[in-house]
């Protein structure tokens, strides 16, 4: 049996056609034209390689959540690069102190790796409650966006969690346009009592729960 933090590390190429990037078989090897994408754990000496996801991103649409309704505010929300240097809630520090904080409560984290750079990282927290995981963290690196790779991490974070025995998946998640309908299309719907404990930290988040 797989145990929490044992997902199996795979390979796809993310210019295949849809039907061809989601292979059953774990050891799917792809030598087509394109870029190949690796997935696989990420262990905690590798957890400073977030710096390498490049974080920016036009946002023209934010949601505020009401119980489970969602409307729309339009105006200028672009998110800039993580900082370096700085030590801000956006800067390079502050990621990885929350990435290893996640780790450090059992989470587990897998990266998606191209040409040998991280294009995507993404953290599970099993059992956040009871039968509940938590899906932390989830980022993809600008030029790699909609190509699949976000939903390839969160299927196998996913699987993490119900391999754990949870049944249900939170996550607090951005609430700009594309994230909302990101998570809208995997599953995810807003709930109308979000957990206490995510609430608190990201009150103007969308929170959202998927059954697993
Ligand atoms: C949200 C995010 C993780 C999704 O990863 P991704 O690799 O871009 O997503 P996928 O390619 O697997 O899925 C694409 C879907 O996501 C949505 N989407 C998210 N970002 C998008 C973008 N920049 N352009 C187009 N669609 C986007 C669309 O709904 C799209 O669905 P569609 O293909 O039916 O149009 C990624 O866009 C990202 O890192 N965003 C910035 C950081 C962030 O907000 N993270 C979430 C924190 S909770």
């Amino acid at each position: 049996m797989t145990q929490v933090g044992e997902a199996e590390p795979d390979i796809f190429n993310p210019a295949l056609p849809a039907t061809a990037r989601w292979p059953e078989e774990s050891e799917y090897h792809c030598e087509a034209e394109g870029s190949i994408v690796e997935f696989r754990k990420l262990d905690q000496t590798e957890l400073a390689r977030v710096a390498e996801i490049d974080r920016r991103e036009r946002i023209n649409v934010l949601y505020e959540q009401h119980g489970t309704q969602l409307v729309a505010r339009h105006g200028n929300w672009s998110a800039s690069a993580w900082d370096p240097e700085g030590h801000g809630g956006y800067s390079v520090e502050a990621k990885v102190h929350e990435l290893q904080h996640y780790v450090d409560n059992g989470g587990v984290a897998l990266g998606a790796l191209a040409g040998g750079r991280l294009v995507g990282i993404g953290v599970v927290v099993p059992h956040l409650r009871p039968r509940i995981a938590q899906l932390a963290f989830l980022h993809v690196s600008a030029p790699w966006r909609a190509t699949g790779i976000g939903g390839r991490l969160s299927e196998q974070l996913e699987q993490i969690a119900r391999t754990a025995g949870d049944s249900d998946m939170v996550v607090s998640a951005t609430p700009s346009e594309n994230t909302v309908r990101f998570y809208l299309g995997r599953g995810f719907q807003p709930m109308a009592d979000p957990l206490a404990e995510l609430f608190e930290l990201e009150p103007e988040d969308v929170h959202m729960r998927k059954k697993l």
